[in-house]
């Protein structure tokens, strides 16, 4: 009896003492920076992750999210991670093009997602599979694909017709699918890192510039942008990267509740994104700033046609069989949706519905 007890004394000491030593041990450190506001779907999707994963991993793991461009622009994070500087990041889609993966500029394509479903189905599906298995050689792992929303253009001037856009200097992203959509309207794009768009705006170096509502408005954009089009023209989201010798060198049982949080904080992003989008666009009309105007039906018919081109322009880029992939992936969310007529939402094509 009196043995049972010291070895049990003994053992809980060790335990104690095993337990002392994890908590004194340095947590493992995930920088993780953006770009964006901590108030956008990306921005709290980032916290979301932060903190499930700290609290699943009792402190093991310690997140530090850098909103804002705080740490680094568009350009410099990609090359941070890379270095390892940092070692998580959630780029917009459209910047993997200088990258030299172009065929992320999949998701520029103007009007190529007619629906969310659409769009779930391919980032979750094999395309989506596909274009992150092209990040590995470059010293990255995909690990989630997070939503923001349909992009609306802004300017000093109404947008209306493609003849407004003559001659305007649009901001754009980095990507050369974006650069020709903004060119078959007539326009003179400019690329700009995201940080810098609302005193390119303020000073006049750019006229106008297209972005989903709740970046428009987390920004101030609405600030310097006496009109804005709700056109749909195009999509913004987002892949959540990790660099890929940090990642795979994580004990096993860290890296699989990492990758469980992150599934959580995905369904956390996707189920807030399109909310914050409305949200801004409610406060931009609260604001007054600047007048909103929606693209009607017949004018939406007129851009995708004049937009269209584009799409055939980026075959041999971007991949046939990858566009041709989401057209079938498109047909395939519509014949379902016909197949149940009474869940059918009111639709005007073309032009995402929600
Ligand atoms: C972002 O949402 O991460 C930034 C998008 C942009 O650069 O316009």
């Amino acid at each position: 009896m009196k043995l049972a007890a010291l070895l049990s004394v003994f053992i809980l000491g060790l335990a104690g003492s095993t337990g002392v030593r994890a908590q004194s041990a340095e947590p493992i450190v995930i920088k993780f920076s953006h770009v964006v506001a901590p108030n956008t779907p990306k921005g709290r999707a980032a916290d979301e992750f932060k903190k499930l994963a700290e609290q699943r991993t009792n402190g093991r793991v310690r997140v530090e999210v850098y909103p804002n461009s705080q740490l680094y622009k568009d350009r410099e994070e990609i090359e941070a991670l890379q270095l390892g500087a940092v070692q998580m990041l959630a780029p917009s889609l459209s910047k993997f093009g200088p990258l030299g993966v172009r065929a992320f500029e999949l998701f520029d394509l103007p009007y190529i997602f007619p629906n969310k479903e659409t769009l779930y189905r391919v980032m979750d599906g094999d395309i989506g599979k596909r274009l992150f298995e092209m990040l590995e050689p470059r010293g990255i792992i995909g690990l989630a694909y997070w939503d923001n929303g349909f992009k609306q253009m802004s300017a000093n001037r109404p947008l209306r017709s493609i003849e407004d856009f003559k001659g305007l200097k649009m901001r754009i992203q980095s990507s050369k699918v974006l650069e020709a959509q903004m060119k078959a309207l007539g326009a003179n794009p400019q690329v700009m890192a995201f940080s810098e768009v609302y005193s390119a705006l303020q000073q006049g170096v750019v006229d106008g510039t297209e972005n989903p509502m709740s970046n428009l408005y987390t920004q101030k954009m609405h600030e310097v942008q006496k009109h804005l089009t709700l056109s749909d023209h195009g999509y913004l989201g987002y892949a959540v990267i990790v660099n890929k010798r940090f990642w795979e060198g994580l004990p096993a049982d860290i890296r699989a509740t990492l990758e469980k949080a992150m599934q959580d904080a995905t369904e956390f992003e996707r189920a807030i994104a399109q909310r914050d989008n409305d949200d801004a666009l409610a406060a931009v009309r609260r604001a007054g700033t600047t007048e909103v105007y929606v693209l009607p039906f017949r004018d939406r018919v007129v851009w995708h046609r004049a937009l269209l081109p584009v799409h055939k322009e980026f075959e041999r880029i971007i991949g046939r069989d990858f566009i041709q992939a989401v057209y079938q992936v498109a047909a395939d969310v519509e014949k379902e949706k016909a197949a149940q007529p009474a869940r059918q939402e009111p639709k005007e094509r073309p032009g995402p519905s929600r």
